[in-house]
């Protein structure tokens, strides 16, 4: 399937059953895998409640974690201690109980300036997966955990942005952001971002409603563009199902 396909929908009753729908996705991609797998992590709130489950017992006990490897899609240029900082939140909500350090790789933002740690990610995402181009046949990540943004940005793909139209560069830096918090940021471009088996959003909240029209209605922002080469799923929740979408 290329970039720009169908998308699927899941609409689901409320956060709880959202994290519950995503947390058995993301089991059921690991375990399709008998080898090394690799899992890009979001940041912002959504995902927090689907980490939190991943250490609970029923999740816990069936992942291999081992040879599971966790990744970030995008970062804010602050430091680990940062209560912004992505990889951060996903520690503290999972990865530090469960998953060896080895397989935690973060994003550096103790470098220079966003534009280093989107070089030093890059060569540790291309030395991962054992080559600088993408083979279609064998994508870099099992599952890509994606959001999206009250300005239709995802990862930190903000519209309008030339990092959104970077078609050979894997990681790129982000001088300043769109939205809050408006710090720098270190972002995989679209095309790395595709280079997976599933690519997950989850959406949830009143808030997102609007926004959410607007991405089903196709217009051209950046979390429309972003799909995976494999399966690009949205899950949505009852709140933040747009009316007319309702009705369809
Ligand atoms: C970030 C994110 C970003 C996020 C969306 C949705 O660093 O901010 O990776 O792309 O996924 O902004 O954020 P919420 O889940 O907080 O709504």
């Amino acid at each position: 399937m290329a970039a720009g396909d169908q998308r699927k929908i899941i609409t689901v009753a409320d956060p709880a059953a959202l994290a519950k729908t995503a947390a058995d996705r993301v089991l059921a991609r690991i375990s399709s895998n008998n080898g090394r797998i690799a899992i890009c992590l979001t940041g912002g709130s959504s995902p927090k409640k689907l980490y939190q489950l991943l250490a609970t017992e029923t999740y816990r006990s069936k992942i291999p974690w081992d040879r599971v490897h966790w990744f970030i899609g995008d970062e804010r240029f602050v430091p680990t201690t940062d209560s912004r900082n992505n990889m951060s939140m996903a520690r503290a909500a999972f990865l530090d109980q469960c998953a060896p350090a080895a397989n935690i790789h973060p994003i550096p933002t103790d470098t220079a300036n966003p534009d280093e740690a989107a070089r030093r990610y890059e060569h540790e995402l291309q030395s991962f997966y054992g080559a600088d181009e993408f083979s279609s046949a064998r994508p870099l990540f099992d599952v890509v955990l994606m959001g999206v943004g009250p300005d239709g940005h995802t990862a930190s793909l903000f519209p309008g942005y030339p990092e959104v139209e970077e078609a050979g560069r894997w990681v790129v830096g982000v001088p300043q952001a769109h939205v809050e918090p408006f710090v720098p940021r270190v972002t995989l471009t679209l095309p790395a971002l595709a280079s997976c088996r599933e690519m997950l959003f989850e959406v949830a909240g009143a808030e997102k409603r609007t926004i959410l029209t607007q991405v089903l209605g196709d217009e051209n922002l950046p979390a429309n563009r972003a799909r995976s080469a494999g399966e690009t799923v949205w899950l949505i929740d009852k709140a933040a199902l747009p009316e007319n979408f309702r009705e369809r």
